[in-house]
């Protein structure tokens, strides 16, 4: 870091950039082309989670302090935000199987599996899972960062003790349970998606949240299924570096669900489900 003072600072003094632009380190040998995209296209996704843990976090805290108006501001960010990570698979699409083939050996057993910043977006958006902890028990510092977020409540956690004190009647085991354990869709939830979704009027701003979450999962799972198919394009069916299946492992995902009340409440309205 520099300690350039406000009045001498450059362009590249204040975003570090010999910091920044030192930090690709190809390893093939012989050198490839590729490596490079191959490691710009992981870091500026990391940088991207970095912003949308900010982002995330904050819109945790501002519902958990009743000021929806400002959470749903964060959330709009984050979805931008989403839109540029899966925009970006792409770029990396252009990566043949060929060209990965020439330095794949070097990564090792290095996998996204291990982005400590993209598991703790899962756990701030609800999908806890104490397992993936372990993952990184050779590294404290990532280890102490997920041990801290799967300690804390997630997104919708917060939002469903907001819903409790505008007095939505939500059991204890909802607005106070265990936040190291998964999300489990509770039926008391799903009674009040219904209320909310049978009179959007009267509940204006909760709904507008509702369908920002939803819109916030597409996203999520719309980056799931664009990392699926590139991967898909560059190794077909073969083992990933992380050491599993590879597609397949990438496709069950697919299936998971931060908000599955928000899901279960449209099927109700299509099939004339009332809330009362
Ligand atoms: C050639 C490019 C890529 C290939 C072949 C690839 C392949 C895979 C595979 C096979 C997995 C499953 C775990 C394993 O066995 O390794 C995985 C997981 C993952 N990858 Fe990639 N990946 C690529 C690029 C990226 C990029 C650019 C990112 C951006 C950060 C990324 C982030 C992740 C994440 C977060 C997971 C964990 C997903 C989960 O557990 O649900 N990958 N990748």
């Amino acid at each position: 870091m520099t300690s350039a003072t406000p009045h001498d600072m450059s362009y590249a003094d204040y975003l570090d950039l010999e910091t920044l632009l030192s930090a690709q380190h190809p390893l093939a040998q012989p050198p490839q082309h590729d490596e490079l995209l191959f490691i710009i296209q992981h870091q500026t996704s990391e940088l991207w989670f970095k912003l949308v843990l900010h982002e995330l976090r904050s819109a945790r805290d501002l519902i958990g302090a009743d000021e929806l108006p400002a959470a749903l501001k964060r959330l709009a960010r984050v979805k931008h935000v989403q839109a540029t990570l899966t925009g970006q698979w792409s770029v990396l699409a252009t990566l043949t199987p060929s060209e990965y083939a020439k330095f794949r050996d070097f990564l090792a057993t290095s996998s996204g599996f291990q982005s400590v910043q993209y598991r703790a977006v899962e756990f701030l958006l609800g999908n806890k899972n104490p397992d993936m902890v372990r993952v990184f028990d050779s590294e404290p510092q990532w280890r102490d960062l997920l041990t801290e977020m799967l300690h804390e409540p997630s997104l919708y956690d917060v939002f469903l003790q907001l819903l409790a004190r505008r007095g939505f009647s939500l059991p204890a085991e909802v607005t106070d349970r265990d936040w190291t354990q998964p999300y489990v869709a509770s039926d008391a939830v799903l009674q009040v998606a219904r209320e909310v979704y049978s009179d959007p009027e009267t509940h204006w701003d909760i709904y507008e949240t509702c369908e920002e979450l939803v819109d916030l999962e597409d996203n999520f799972q719309q980056w799931r299924f664009r990392h699926l198919k590139t991967v898909e394009r560059i190794i077909g069916s073969a083992r990933g570096t992380g050491g599993s299946s590879g597609v397949p492992f990438l496709r069950r995902a697919l299936e998971l669900t931060f908000f599955p009340e928000l899901y279960a409440v449209r099927g109700d309205i299509a099939n004339g489900v009332s809330h009362r």
